[in-house]
């Protein structure tokens, strides 16, 4: 089964949305294995954003994301990242659709609210990242025959 990391980012828990978004997320049938809330120190937020470090943005968005409490999560299904990535809607706010999370609440693409793993290997280095493996509950879902 797929893993995907996602990021409630700062500004979600000010908001009061976390628990609209998380609830997209569950109303899908996708499972929840981790859950924490947490502060992103400069150092980890390096490694989460290596590949991009260089980019024109890179400042701004390891300021952004170490600006306050984020919501880490760890959900798992059968191709879990392209589902929470549908769900997600694109990176660039012009380009969100309506319905999706950005599409819903998001004004400004540097603030895009949520982070989703692009690809199975990213969802297993991010979880790694961000969790320890005891962190990880693969409960067992009764009712996954009917999702
Ligand atoms: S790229 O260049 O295509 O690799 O970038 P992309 O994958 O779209 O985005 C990588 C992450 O950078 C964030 N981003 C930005 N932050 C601040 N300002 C601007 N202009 C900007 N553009 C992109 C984007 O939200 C991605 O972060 P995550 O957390 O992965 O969503």
């Amino acid at each position: 089964m797929e893993k995907c990391f996602v990021m409630l980012k700062p500004g979600v828990i000010n908001r009061r949305i976390a628990g609209e978004i998380i609830s997209r997320l569950e109303r899908k049938g996708l499972r929840l294995i981790g859950i924490k809330m947490m502060v992103i120190s400069g150092e980890l937020a390096a490694k989460h954003y290596q590949e991009h470090n260089g980019k024109s943005f890179y400042d701004y968005l390891i300021s952004y994301i170490t600006s306050g409490p984020v919501i880490v999560m760890v959900w798992a299904a059968d191709d879990c990242i392209m589902l929470i990535r549908k769900l997600v809607g694109t990176t660039a706010v012009q380009d969100a659709v309506p319905g999706t999370i950005r599409g819903d609440f998001c004004l400004h693409t540097p603030h895009n609210i949520i982070h989703a793993s692009d690809s199975p290997e990213s969802g297993e280095r991010e979880t790694a990242l961000f969790f320890r493996p005891e962190e990880i509950i693969p409960w067992t879902d009764e009712l996954a025959q009917w999702f």
